[in-house]
């Protein structure tokens, strides 16, 4: 049996419909807000994220004239360089970024006179009184009032910057705005999360703390809550009564890349079960919120969070699964193993892959699985949440037509973004067959564009100061409270003989035994699967 079963399980499916937003239109040409006047701050300014997801962002705001005037950067990095240096830095890994919307060197040029460096050492506290007095000057000189602080930097370090910007008196203004935006990971866990949390309210209010978790900038995601409650069709049957499991992957092809010593010290679970893949499980399965503000919205993805029943150490044994690549074959060509990757330790047990069946302990949802899964080096990239409803109640069609498979709604998050919905038909003809059809609605078909990057959204969010798409102090903690327990179980549990799956497959077979513990339930799931 196919473990990964993403394109086993439509093989008999015919798309019958593309369903078109009407009338067609691209998202930019709607009037589109500005964000208010700022200096944004980066910390870890040299670093990764900043070249490849930061920038190229900042720039496709720029171009399509969300950007106040008075928007400028203010880079912050150990790597000694002057501000022509960072521009020109900058500019080359913005033009190759694949975030990057029609990057023109005009474009650039324009652009990139709002780009600042100030070499600095996060770890000497004298450097923030310097920071303080460069901030000052350039207010002198017409720069914004309004600092919007971005801490892009390992975790380890956030505390440290963030107590030093409370001891400048960097955390408040008398005129004009302070925020913080903080990247993840959040913590390593529940102790580390709550700690750097004290830290952030010992010197910034939680209304000016923005944390980070960039699925929740991406379209589809956003478009979850849309579909769900914007539609009467669907939220009458989203819930136990006719839903019978929900499945969210996300594959990746990529490997550990340049990230080795991050990797080694996360893994897989808490890279992204812990924050992206829990966050699409909340907005699949919250209530709804009262309004769609920040507050209402934070709510009832908590109240989610606080429904996953606790595993103990027996539960981890079974609900859980975990791998690491071994070498293998991406797209025909060779590719290391994770012990062989540069950085990596060659006898690690550092998990690339992570599967957990949740159980949602309300209302709503109980006795509904929620298999979550996410890999590195895996057969394709595929980000998906998967809702599969319960058969008829009635095999009505049974022997005189091949089975009918149960609907199914995907919500694609990448790299096809859309919804399709699996629902049966009848085949033309004279006898009475049935056939699994699909209908498709993708928002590069119906808007010709791919909208904006999570990035952008996010970074112009921040700027606006709407945090709907942010998470809560209390949202991060009980995304550990949910994790720390399975990796300390983890932690004790026999080592499970790593590598167990190899670079390019479907991941390991373990994926397997967590579907079939559904006992009964699993039956007619298996039988439209093999
Ligand atoms: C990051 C993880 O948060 O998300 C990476 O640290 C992962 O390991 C990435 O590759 C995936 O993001 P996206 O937007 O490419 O799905």
């Amino acid at each position: 049996m196919d473990t990964f079963l993403i394109e086993s399980i439509y093989r008999d499916t015919i798309m019958v419909a593309i369903i078109q937003a009407s009338p067609l239109e691209k998202w930019s040409q709607e009037p589109l807000p500005t964000g208010d006047s700022c200096v944004l701050i980066i910390f870890g300014a040299s670093g990764d994220l900043t070249k490849r997801k930061l920038m190229p962002g900042l720039y496709n705001l720029a171009c399509e004239g969300c950007m106040n005037p008075r928007f400028e950067v203010l880079g912050i990095g150990r790597t000694p360089m002057n501000s022509e240096e960072f521009r020109k830095k900058i500019g080359e890994a913005a033009a190759k970024s694949k975030d990057t919307r029609d990057f023109s060197a005009s474009g650039w040029t324009d652009f990139e006179t709002r780009l600042n460096y100030m070499v600095g050492d996060i770890n000497n506290p004298t450097f923030y009184s310097r920071l303080r007095n460069q901030l000052e000057e350039m207010e002198k000189n017409g720069s914004s009032p309004n600092h919007l602080f971005y801490v892009s930097t390992p975790a380890s370090v956030a505390g440290p910057i963030i107590e030093g910007l409370g001891a400048a008196g960097l955390n408040r203004r008398d005129h004009g705005w302070t925020r913080i935006v903080l990247e993840k990971p959040f913590g390593r866990d529940l102790e580390s999360a709550q700690t750097l949390n004290d830290v952030v309210h010992g010197v910034f209010d939680e209304k000016t703390v923005y944390r980070i978790d960039h699925y929740l900038g991406k379209e589809t995601v956003q478009n979850i809550l849309v579909f769900r409650f914007g539609n009467s069709l669907f939220e009458p049957v989203w819930n136990r009564n006719y839903i019978d499991y929900v499945e969210i992957t996300a594959a990746e092809t990529v490997g550990v890349e340049n990230r080795a010593a991050f990797y080694e010290e996360t893994g897989a679970l808490r890279d992204m079960v812990a924050n992206h893949l829990l966050q699409l499980l909340a907005l699949t399965a919250m209530e709804p919120p009262v309004a769609f503000d920040a507050d209402s919205v934070r709510e009832q993805k908590v109240q989610v969070f606080r429904s996953i029943r606790p595993m103990s150490v027996e539960d981890v044994a079974r609900f859980t699964a975990r791998g690491q690549y071994g070498p293998g074959a991406i797209d025909g060509k060779r590719v290391p193993g994770y012990r062989q990757e540069p950085g990596v330790n060659p006898s690690s047990m550092t998990e690339t892959y992570a599967a957990v069946k949740f159980h949602i302990d309300n209302w709503r949802w109980a006795g509904v699985p929620f298999y979550i899964r996410t890999g590195k080096r895996l057969a394709r990239n595929l980000t998906e949440i998967r809702v599969h409803l319960k058969p008829t109640p009635q095999a009505l069609f049974a022997g005189i037509s091949s089975v009918i498979a149960p609907n199914v709604i995907t919500i694609s998050i990448q790299p096809d973004e859309g919804i399709s919905i699996a629902f049966d038909a009848k085949r033309p003809g004279t006898q009475m067959r049935t056939v699994t059809v699909q209908a498709n609605f993708s928002y590069q078909g119906s808007f010709r564009t791919k909208g904006p990057v999570a990035y952008e959204t996010l970074l112009l969010d921040s700027m606006r100061g709407d945090a709907t798409l942010f998470t809560r102090r209390d949202e991060v903690e009980a995304e550990w409270r949910i994790i720390t327990p399975i990796e300390d179980a983890w932690a004790n549990l026999p080592a499970p003989a790593f590598p167990n799956y190899a670079a390019g497959s479907e991941g390991p077979a373990s994926w397997n035994e967590l579907h079939e513990i559904r006992g009964s339930n699993a039956e007619h799931m298996i039988s439209h699967r093999d």
